[in-house]
């Protein structure tokens, strides 16, 4: 029995971790992964890569960048289930079970879908150019992610809380349509950690590529302290006093420092430490944090058979829980084996039949012999004269591989032929209703049963 809070999120493989990711996404989220009632999930959700990328290299350096990036930020895989969405089958197959349930009228109503179609309006197109199906089914894809895991929190930026609510939508559908009862999937929860900063980027607005205001993370430190160079800062010289509360630059320090450096920066400001020298205190701050993780980063893109290997155990992980309940699903929407669905009553005979046996005896003339009988000890079959115990022997093994008996009646009992020649025969039988039971309790009785 586990009690541990399944906490589970996808990291869209579409571009290279910058430092406002990993503030704001990627550190808190290995902090969250230690704790010991965490029982973390987290992928690369390169499925929903594609639905924004059509460029076949970047989704692939960006799968690998990510992935050493949550490494090298010190994700402990044997910890946390860590793993590449396309490498789980289940998930397209549940997301079409989902999509059959889901309202096209909810997804009408995504935020990521509207804002596209509003585009095209404004811009005097069709409403739904160059809208993929994608796009439109982008949060049934999410919601299988989130539902074949039974995940409990769903730690999320703030665009993506309408994307959990309706994992949960369609996950209730589900539940209400198939369960019966019985609660396939857990109700999922956004968890939008208010704590963590969103960094502001080289311009003061949010980081974001979208912005070109990002500083890089793993790539280099000349990188990073070119970047660095390049925040944006007031006009005050050296010497001035500068204001930490409206400063940018401030809260990138803040959110890497302990308390202690942050108030000896804040207090140093305010004695008009000049922006370059206060520049190369961030630098020398991220440096001394994540620099060890750089190498990290380095040694792992170098060798990317190590990851390769991590992620295919980390799959396996992820299939073993995937796998079977995705086999519920399936009988519960109806798509079962045809041998378990009409056997229900059958695979009782067969039960009984079990106990049918073959009993092998020698004649007074050598020649060897077998009866089968039947759980209660009724004689099924009495075979013909076999030379030696071998050919008895390779008879009774083939009348149990399964493939099709040549039975034939005469009169008010049966023979049962092997490539042509009769191996074995029945007793008599008072009438023909009673003889076609027999056969029929043969055939039962030669089934093979699945293990
Ligand atoms: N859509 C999410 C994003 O862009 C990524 C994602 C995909 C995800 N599947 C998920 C997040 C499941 C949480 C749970 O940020």
């Amino acid at each position: 029995m586990t009690t541990r809070t399944r906490i589970l999120t996808g990291i869209t493989t579409t571009g290279t971790p910058h430092l406002g990711n990993y503030a704001g996404a990627i550190r808190p989220a290995i902090l969250a992964s230690q704790d010991a009632n965490a029982d973390s999930f987290y992928f690369l959700a390169d499925y929903h890569a594609l639905i924004k990328c059509d460029d076949p290299q970047r989704i692939q350096r960006s799968r690998m960048e990510i992935a050493a990036t949550w490494l090298a930020g010190g994700l402990d895989v044997n910890r946390v289930t860590f793993y590449r969405q396309s490498d789980i089958p289940e998930i397209p197959e549940l997301t079409w079970l989902l999509t059959c349930v889901a309202a096209k009228g909810l997804l009408n109503r995504a935020h990521a879908y509207k804002a596209s179609v509003d585009k095209n309006v404004e811009a005097g197109e069709d409403p739904d150019a160059g809208i993929s199906m994608g796009l439109y089914s982008y949060p049934v894809l999410m919601a299988a992610d989130i539902l074949m895991f039974n995940a409990h929190k769903v730690p999320v930026g703030r665009d993506q809380i309408q994307h959990v609510e309706m994992a949960r939508d369609i996950g209730q559908r589900f539940n209400h349509l198939f369960g019966n009862g019985k609660e396939f999937f857990t109700m999922p929860e956004a968890l939008i950690e208010e704590s963590v900063a969103t960094l502001p980027g080289l311009d003061g607005r949010k980081m974001s590529k979208s912005y070109d205001n990002t500083i890089p993370l793993f790539t280099s430190a000349k990188d990073m302290k070119d970047a660095i160079s390049r925040i944006v800062t007031d006009s005050r010289a050296p010497g001035e006093a500068k204001d930490p509360d409206n400063s940018h630059l401030f809260t990138l320090y803040q959110a890497f420092a302990s308390k202690a450096q942050e108030e000896e920066f804040r207090a140093d400001l305010l004695q008009g430490l000049g922006w370059g020298e206060a520049k190369n205190r961030l630098f020398q701050l991220l440096d001394g944090q994540l620099g060890e993780a750089r190498e990290r980063y380095h040694q792992l893109m170098s060798r990317p058979s190590d990851m390769e290997d991590l992620l295919l155990i980390g799959a396996k992980k992820a299939r073993a829980v995937a796998a079977p309940f995705l086999a519920e699903l399936r009988e519960a929407v109806g798509l079962r084996s045809f041998v378990n669905q009409a056997a229900a009553p059958v695979a009782a005979k067969k039960k009984a039949a079990k106990a049918a046996r073959f009993v092998s005896f020698r004649e007074d003339d050598g020649s060897f012999r077998f009866r089968l009988l039947a759980a209660d000890g009724e004689q099924l079959l009495l075979s013909r004269n076999f030379a030696d115990g071998k050919a008895a022997g390779a008879v009774t093994k083939q009348l149990q591989s399964g493939d099709a008996l040549d039975v034939r009646t005469e009169a008010l009992g049966f023979s049962v032929w092997l490539d042509g020649v009769v191996v074995a025969d029945s007793a008599e039988f008072a009438d023909e209703a009673s003889r076609d039971a027999a056969i029929e309790a043969l055939r039962v009785a030669l089934t093979p049963l699945e293990d």
